[in-house]
């Protein structure tokens, strides 16, 4: 890839673009990918997407913290056909307009040198800055391009300066063919997204296809960690982890050098040290108080619906909270279309109880009881079973049979929304959630709603 000079550390915006020095100060470190780490696996088939994805208008890489987005495009970056990329790390400070385009220009000169010279001038210029007045030149410098230039801005949700992303959208509505843009963010960029989706000039990379897959994760634990876990070992971890690249890696690195790794596998949790450490950082410390209490208070739950929460929270709008935070990727997942019903990701869930207990002792007890009466009101009897019976695992699955459901059914507990109730719902052997839309009521999962 092509990317400005590396020495000095700070340029002038118009150093790093071969004219006389101005007054924005660039920060060159941030026009390079960051560096290969021994332990990384190169993606092949990401990489090919990639490859495929760039010759559209837009690439977005949209997922939770620690998926691998970065990874994935700094290893694209080493390809040859990121010769003529041009990267950018965002970060707060980029809210500042001037800022955050001193330094697009300045990646894009490192590849194509002279480009953006006009919109450079005019941003560094007293007085009032006008956007599409800076956009202009830099668009027509580029339409002259013999070949295409890929600009990778990573960690784009930094970006909250809606004049900024105005802006931005400005550029990608009026993008020339000859410059593409990667956009890798914790949340969908506010770009016209649909759009460039029905017009199929956009390529999407989400979390789903950023998971690990069993070979990869075999590659990471087994070759670079040298774990020598077994097969069933590493699906395992995989399921811990649902794929999730940062929790695999933090997995290998908390089992390297334990004499029996293997062993340890199933204790691997979301408490594990390094894996709090790192949710907390980077995903829990930029919530705030309130929505950090609302998380940790549903974490006991194993599917969470806006009802459910306002009941176990004991607070309103649990629904815009959980929208609100699968939009944004805080490790939220939906569990249907309509959106209705959500679940967090396993280790997340797990540190959150895990916080739960440390910061309101005693608590969960109380949240399940809460939990219980909904799904009594609201007809869904498992996980009412479950809820209530949290605490008191001794009495677990094998002690409630289908008749007992039944006598629960018949004692008018079990009427769901779906139209099944008591026995019926018994004889369907329990699979389905009636609140789950087209899924039914789950009496295995329901004893998990009171896992620990
Ligand atoms: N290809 C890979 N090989 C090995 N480990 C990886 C790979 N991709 C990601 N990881 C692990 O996951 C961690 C997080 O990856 P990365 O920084 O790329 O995620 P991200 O999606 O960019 O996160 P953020 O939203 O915080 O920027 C890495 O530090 C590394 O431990
Ligand atoms: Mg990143």
């Amino acid at each position: 890839m092509g990317v400005a000079n590396a020495e000095p550390q700070f340029l002038r915006a118009r150093d790093a673009l071969g004219g006389v020095p101005g007054d924005v100060v660039v920060l060159s470190s941030k026009l390079h990918p960051p560096a290969r780490r021994p332990g990384s696996i190169v993606r092949q088939d990401l990489l090919a997407r990639l490859n495929e994805g760039v010759s559209g208008k837009l690439v977005i890489l949209a997922a939770p913290a620690g998926w691998g987005k970065t990874s994935l495009l700094r290893d694209w970056c080493a390809t040859d056909e990121a010769s003529r990329a041009a990267w950018l790390s965002v970060d707060q400070d980029d809210n500042d307009p001037v800022r955050f385009w001193a330094h697009v220009l300045a990646a894009i000169a490192g590849v194509s040198p002279g480009i953006g010279e006009a919109s450079l001038q005019l941003l560094t210029a007293p007085g009032a800055k006008d956007a599409e007045g800076i956009l202009t030149p830099l668009i027509n410098d580029l339409v002259d391009l013999a070949a295409p230039i890929t600009l990778i801005l990573d960690d784009y949700h930094l970006i909250s300066n809606p004049n900024l992303l105005e802006c931005v959208e400005y550029l990608v509505e009026h993008l020339p063919p000859t410059l593409r843009l990667v956009v890798s963010a914790r949340s969908d960029p506010l770009l016209p997204l649909p759009r460039l989706r029905a017009s199929g000039d956009m390529t999407e990379i989400r979390a789903e296809e950023l998971r690990f897959t069993d070979d990869e994760a075999a590659e990471l634990l087994n070759i670079k960690f040298d774990l020598g876990l077994a097969q069933e070992h590493i699906k395992a971890l995989q399921r811990r982890t649902e794929g999730w690249a940062a929790g695999l890696y933090l997995a290998g690195l908390s089992l390297r050098g334990r004499p029996n790794p293997a062993r340890l596998v199933s204790a691997f949790a979301g408490n594990d040290r390094q894996v709090a450490d790192y949710l907390v950082s980077e995903v829990l410390d930029a919530l705030t108080a309130d929505v950090r209490s609302f998380m940790m208070r549903t974490s006991v739950l194993d599917r969470m619906s806006g009802s459910l929460c306002d009941a176990v929270a004991g607070c309103g709008g649990s629904w815009r909270i959980l929208e609100g935070l699968e939009r944004t990727n805080q490790f939220v997942i939906s569990l249907d279309a309509s959106r209705q019903w959500y679940r967090y990701h396993q280790l997340f869930a797990e540190l959150l109880r895990h916080e739960l207990d440390r910061t309101e002792p005693g608590l969960a007890p109380l949240l399940h009881r809460r939990a219980s009466a909904w799904h009594r009101e609201h007809g869904s009897i498992g996980e009412a079973i479950g809820a209530r019976d949290f605490g008191r695992r001794s009495c677990g699955r094998k002690r409630i049979d289908r008749r007992a459901l039944e006598r629960l059914h018949e004692r008018g507990l079990g009427r769901n929304r779906g139209g099944m109730a008591g026995p019926a719902a018994a004889r369907d052997g329990g699979r389905r959630c009636p609140n789950v839309p087209g899924n039914g009521l789950d009496i295995t999962s329901s004893w998990s709603a009171g896992r620990r």
